[in-house]
């Protein structure tokens, strides 16, 4: 790559910096053709590690997945990826392209993609060391060269905090909503102050806020025990008048579930924890509709017909009609 890819150098015929425009400027194109085909962005982040980011992106991605959406799943937690080991996947992409010239991402399930970076790598204990420039460039290629097609949601795991990664989304995806999760001791809510009033600096709308780890499930009777005080998340999401998309409880199952690659929203369990996994899905669902067009890509419930909501075959699952 030549050394200026700004423009801005001075030396655009010299050294060739306008053929580095260039590229670009083709890429840019690239990205809008990829999220043109993209209906709904939603960046998961948080001021602060380990308050659950990445479980809350991998279960909200397969919720959206079985309930018949085509999602994707993107992970640019580029330091830290951890959504692959999650899903238990241990497919590696192996740079083969797709007709279009673009890279087939990991296909969970029919309607499920994922990128990671830890996916692309030959040793997965390979920490990777890289700075803003070429992070930024990372991302913008998993936009670019990825070969998404239609997706009804694309589902950003961050790292924790306002760095590069969560900025460079920003920046690529304009219409990028944040969701912001957050846990509720007093100190990771100071730090959702930080998330919601970066995405004022860099005008990203906010989906909501979602309270993670919110109460314990006690393992011998499944009733939540409130070992932390709940309702922070609610409160600063009513002190910035932003939706508050729920609560989910701490519930080790959910730690086993991630550890094992077998997310726990796939387990078909019936617990506090899944069905508020199921209110937060439906309240994302409600926050975020799918647009229904022609292409619509929502299956139609059985017996379900016109309902006269004006937007077509309708389904009852994602309509409010
Ligand atoms: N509701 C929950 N109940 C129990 N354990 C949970 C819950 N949510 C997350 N965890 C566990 O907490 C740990 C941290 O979660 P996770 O990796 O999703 O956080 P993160 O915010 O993505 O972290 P990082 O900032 O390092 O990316 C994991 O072991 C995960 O299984
Ligand atoms: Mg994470
Ligand atoms: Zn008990």
């Amino acid at each position: 790559m030549s050394k200026c890819s700004s423009g801005t150098c001075g030396s655009k015929k010299a050294s060739g910096c306008g053929s580095a425009d260039a590229a670009v400027a083709q890429q840019n194109t690239a990205i809008a053709a990829s999220l043109d085909r993209i209906k709904n962005k939603i960046l998961v982040m948080s001021g602060k590690g380990g308050v659950g980011k990445s479980t809350v992106s991998v279960n909200l991605a397969l919720g959206l997945a079985q309930k018949g959406y085509k999602v994707g799943l993107m992970d640019v937690d580029l330091h830290g990826p951890d959504i692959v080991r999650m899903l238990g996947m241990s497919g590696r992409m192996d740079g083969e392209l797709t007709k279009d010239g673009k890279m087939p991402p990991l296909q969970y399930n029919d309607k499920l993609k994922v990128i990671s970076l830890e996916s692309m790598m030959e040793n997965r204990d390979d920490p990777i060391i890289w700075r803003g420039p070429l992070k930024n460039q990372a991302i913008r290629q998993f936009i670019a060269d990825v070969n998404w097609g239609e997706l009804d949601y694309l589902v950003i795991d961050a790292p924790p905090g306002t760095g590069d990664e969560p900025m460079t989304v920003a920046h690529t995806i304009k219409d990028a909503k944040a969701l912001v999760v957050t846990t509720p001791q007093n100190i990771a809510l100071a730090d959702v102050r930080k998330s919601i009033n970066f995405c004022k600096h860099v005008s990203m709308k906010i989906l909501g806020i979602v309270e993670n780890m919110s109460g314990f499930i006690c393992p011998h009777c499944d009733k939540p025990v409130d070992i932390f005080k709940t309702g922070g998340g609610e409160q600063l999401a009513t002190e910035f008048s932003v939706p508050f998309l729920g609560r989910i409880p701490l519930d080790a199952r959910v730690v086993i579930a991630g550890d094992d690659g077998k997310p726990y929203l796939s387990s078909g369990a019936t617990s506090p924890a899944i069905q508020a996994f199921e209110a937060f899905l439906a309240k994302v669902e409600k926050e975020l509709p799918v647009i229904q067009t022609a292409a619509t890509s929502i299956p139609m419930a059985k017996g379900a017909s016109s309902c006269g909501c004006g937007s077509g075959p309708c389904n009852p699952n994602t309509c409010d009609c």
